[in-house]
């Protein structure tokens, strides 16, 4: 027999049931965003890889050992988009959106990252997230969090934190990294071996350590809060009197670095109790230096990007996946006349904006009122040769099995009227 061929392992197959959620989710999501005025753009799965490794950092987990990368025909080295805020700021400056000019924009789609694979990380994931180009004032660092905030309470979500740091300036960051590295090294022996490699490469990532000592350690660990240059500390303070006034409750985590290298100034992350390890449903902040990095001008930035399948499983727990939509009407036809008088019912009925399924083939008429039942519908429509012969339809209330005979010319009007009733 020959071999199935099956999914690639961390890459997921969604099936309609599943989807109902994600249309749910995504449904809700372009309409909050639109409230605040951001409009989609949409750019390509794949990049060059100089433009992730440029952006995102070359000492970074994601660049030094999670991305999809290869050589295309042409022997140019490309990759996966493991992320989405690059490629929006290449498109922007690309496109030439970026003089002196206000975008607010979002986007949806698939992320790449050769991680291992355990409930909540997956290697094909998905993430709606937004960017905002042009504005440097900490209003519009509140403003998407209140943004973030909003869409919660619009799906329903309950108990998730969030917590809020700020990275500073590259030169108070420089700062607060001599610092850090000073620190650890008088440290060394309780430093675990990755920790000891970071120490070389990033030092600040040794601050989401999950090693029990190392994370025991930098309980004593200078803080960056501690580090900030003046106006970023003054923009932190700005960010958390807007949120304190805007009803957002947070907590300051100065252990917040978050995994990718852009980030200047405020950081943000969303975390539930209720996901296990993977924890975060959304991580964002401000980058002010990542437009001049990718060779534009110099264009404040602030983004976040939430994690789909995670934010969905939070969804499921909490029942905020919604309904989903069921047919109207299910046309139940026995006889060859009766078969095409359906397929006309059918779509008169859907142009009139019911939602309609017409059985098709020859099955009896009891395990057609089944597939009827199943279908989720409210109402079948019966049409048998006498029904046929006599101009009439017979519509079947499925809750209740209640049946009554009506002329085709009052079918639509007593569809209409039922259907209303249900609602
Ligand atoms: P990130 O924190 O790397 O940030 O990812 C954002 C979210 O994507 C995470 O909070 C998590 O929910 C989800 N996520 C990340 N990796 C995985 C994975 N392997 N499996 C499932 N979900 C995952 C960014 O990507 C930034 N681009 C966010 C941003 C936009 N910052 C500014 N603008």
């Amino acid at each position: 027999m020959t071999d199935k061929i099956q999914a690639i392992r961390g890459m997921n197959d969604f099936l309609p049931h599943d989807v109902d959620c994600w249309q749910h989710l995504e449904h809700t999501a372009a309409r909050v965003f639109a409230l605040y005025g951001y409009r989609e753009i949409r750019v390509p799965v794949v990049e060059k890889t100089d433009l992730f490794a440029r952006s995102i950092g070359l000492a970074t987990d994601i660049v030094e050992k999670e991305m999809y990368s290869f050589q295309d025909r042409n022997g140019d080295s490309l990759s996966l988009r493991p992320e989405g805020t690059a490629g929006v700021v290449r498109a922007a400056l690309e496109q030439g959106m970026l003089h002196n000019a206000v975008h607010r924009l979002w986007y949806t789609g698939p992320m790449f990252r050769h991680e291992r694979p355990q409930k909540g990380r997956y290697r094909q994931f998905h993430q709606i997230g937004l960017e905002a180009f042009g504005m440097a004032e900490a209003e519009l660092d509140a403003e998407i969090i209140v943004l973030t905030a909003t869409l919660w309470k619009e799906l329903g979500i309950q108990d998730v934190n969030l917590q809020l740091n700020s990275l500073g300036t590259p030169e108070s960051r420089g700062q607060y990294r001599d610092a850090l590295v000073a620190f650890y090294e008088q440290h060394r022996a309780s430093l675990d071996e990755d920790s000891l490699r970071r120490l070389e490469t990033n030092p600040m990532r040794i601050l989401d350590s999950k090693d029990k000592t190392v994370s025991q350690l930098n309980k004593e660990a200078p803080s960056i809060l501690d580090h900030l240059d003046k106006e970023s500390a003054e923009h932190l303070d700005r960010v958390q009197e807007l949120l304190q006034s805007l009803d957002v409750d947070y907590h300051l985590n100065a252990g917040l670095v978050r995994g990718l290298d852009y980030y200047t100034r405020t950081v943000f992350e969303w975390t539930t109790d209720q996901l296990g390890a993977q924890s975060a449903i959304c991580g964002g902040g401000r980058y002010d230096g990542l437009v001049e990095t990718l060779g534009g001008k110099p264009t404040p930035a602030v983004g976040f990007g939430i994690g789909m399948e995670r934010l969905i499983e939070l969804m499921r727990l909490q029942s905020c996946c919604g309904e989903p939509e069921q047919p109207d009407v299910y046309i139940v036809q026995t006889g060859m006349d009766a078969a095409s008088a359906a397929m006309q019912l059918a779509d008169q009925l859907r142009g009139k904006g019911f939602r309609t399924l017409c059985n098709v083939g020859s099955t009896g008429f009891k395990s057609q009122l089944k597939r009827a039942d199943r279908s989720g519908a409210a109402m079948a429509v019966i049409l048998g040769e006498d029904e046929v012969r006599n101009n009439t339809a017979t519509i079947k209330e499925l809750s209740t099995g209640e049946q009554l005979s009506v002329s085709e010319d009052n079918l639509l009007e007593e569809l209409h009227r039922r259907l209303q009733d249900l609602e």
